[in-house]
C-alpha cells in the first residue's frame, strides 16, 4: 500500500514507520528536519521535508496515497490548532482508488480521553477526557464523521508508551540514573502501557484490515501501578535513587494539566485490537526492567 505517514521521526510515529516497513508498505514521511529526513531515507522510507501546518509543503507527496496514518503532534501553543488544520487537509486529499477501494486515514489519539475508570474500559466506554486532552474529542469525532464520505477512518487510543528512549517511561529511567524520580501524587494509580513496536504492529495490522474501523485501545492490559513501575525500576539499580511523591497541587503548579493525566487511575482493555489478532509480545514494565534499561542506553548511544 502506498501510505503517507505524519510524525515518522517521533517516537510513536518512529515504531510505526518500522512496522510498516517491515509488512512490505511503500511510506512517504513527512519531516520537518533534512537532517532526520535521511535518516529515514536510510531506513527505507521516501520523504518529503515539510511542515504540517504548510499543506502546501507537502501536498503533491499526497497524490496517490491509499492511507494516511497522522501520529505528528506538534507540543506548542499551536499544536491543536496544527492538529485540527492537518485533519483537515489530509483527509480531503484522500480519493478512492480505481479499484473503489476507500483509501484510509489513520488518526493517534490516547487514552487519557477516557479520564478516570471506574471499570476496565473497552471502546464502548463513554469518555472523560481530563483537561489536558479537552481539544482531542473533536478531533476524534472530525476523523470519525469522515468515515461517512467514503474514507475508511480509524482512532488509535494508545496506552503509554514504552520501550527504547523516549517517553515517559524512558524519563523514569533517565532519572533513575540520576538518582530521583518524582511520582505524581500518591503513586497508587495504574497506568495502561504498551510497548513501541507492539504499538506500530496495530497500525500495520489495521491497514492490512480492510473492514477496521472506528475507535482501537492499544495496551498491554498489565494494570500497573505507577509506585509498582517506579520500584522496579529503582531496585534495579545498585545505588537505589530516590523516591519523591509530588503532592498533586504542587504538581499542577509545575506541569499545569499535564499532571492530572499523569495522575490518571485507568484500567483500559483493547478487545477491538486482539479480535483483528494483535497480541502484545511485551507484556509488564514491572516484568522488563533489565531489557527495558539495555534499549534505554542503546538508544542513547546511536
Ligand atoms: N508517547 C506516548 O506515550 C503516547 C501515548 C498515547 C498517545 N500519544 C500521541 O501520539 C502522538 C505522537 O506522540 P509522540 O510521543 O510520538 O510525540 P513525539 O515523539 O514528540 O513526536 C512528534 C512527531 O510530530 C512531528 N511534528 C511535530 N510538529 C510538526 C510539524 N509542525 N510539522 C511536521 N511534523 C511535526 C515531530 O517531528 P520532529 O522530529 O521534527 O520534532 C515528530 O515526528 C501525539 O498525538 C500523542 O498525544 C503518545
Amino acid at each position: 500500500m502506498r501510505v503517507f505517514l505524519t510524525g515518522g521521526t517521533g517516537y510513536v510515529g518512529s515504531a510505526v514507520l518500522d512496522a510498516l516497513l517491515r509488512a512490505g508498505h511503500r511510506v512517504t514521511a513527512l519531516v520537518r528536519d533534512p537532517e532526520k529526513a535521511a535518516r529515514l531515507t536510510a531506513r527505507g522510507a521516501t520523504t518529503v521535508v515539510g511542515e504540517l501546518g504548510a499543506p502546501k509543503t507537502f501536498a503533491s507527496a499526497l497524490v496517490g496515497t491509499e492511507a494516511v496514518v497522522h501520529t505528528a503532534y506538534e507540543m506548542s501553543p499551536r499544536g491543536v490548532e496544527k492538529d485540527r488544520d492537518a485533519i483537515e487537509t489530509l483527509l480531503s486529499s484522500l480519493t478512492p482508488a480505481a479499484s473503489g477501494e476507500p483509501p484510509t486515514f489513520i488518526y493517534t489519539s490516547g487514552i487519557w480521553v477516557l479520564g478516570n475508570t471506574t471499570k476496565a474500559a473497552d471502546e464502548e466506554m463513554p469518555i472523560d477526557p481530563v483537561a489536558h486532552v479537552a481539544w482531542r474529542p473533536a478531533h476524534e469525532q472530525r476523523v470519525l464523521d469522515a468515515g461517512q464520505n467514503g474514507v475508511r477512518t480509524v482512532v488509535v487510543r494508545p496506552g503509554i508508551v514504552y520501550g527504547g528512549s523516549r517517553g515517559i517511561v524512558s524519563d523514569l529511567l533517565k532519572d533513575a540514573l540520576n538518582g530521583m524520580m518524582r511520582v505524581i501524587g500518591p503513586g497508587k494509580n495504574r497506568w495502561p502501557t504498551v510497548y513501541d513496536r507492539d504499538l506500530g504492529d496495530l497500525y500495520a495490522r489495521l491497514l492490512q484490515a480492510p473492514g477496521a474501523s472506528g475507535i482501537y485501545h492499544v495496551n498491554d492490559e498489565t494494570d500497573e501501578r505507577v509506585n509498582d513501575i517506579v520500584d522496579a525500576i529503582a531496585d534495579h539499580l545498585s545505588q537505589r535513587p530516590d523516591i519523591r511523591h509530588m503532592p498533586i497541587p504542587e504538581a499542577r503548579r509545575k506541569l499545569g494539566t499535564y499532571a492530572d493525566a499523569l495522575a490518571l487511575d485507568q484500567r483500559v482493555r483493547s478487545p477491538r485490537a486482539k479480535a483483528l489478532g494483535w497480541a502484545p509480545t511485551l507484556s509488564s514494565i514491572t516484568a522488563n526492567v533489565p531489557r527495558l534499561f539495555e534499549e534505554f542506553r542503546r538508544g542513547n548511544r546511536s
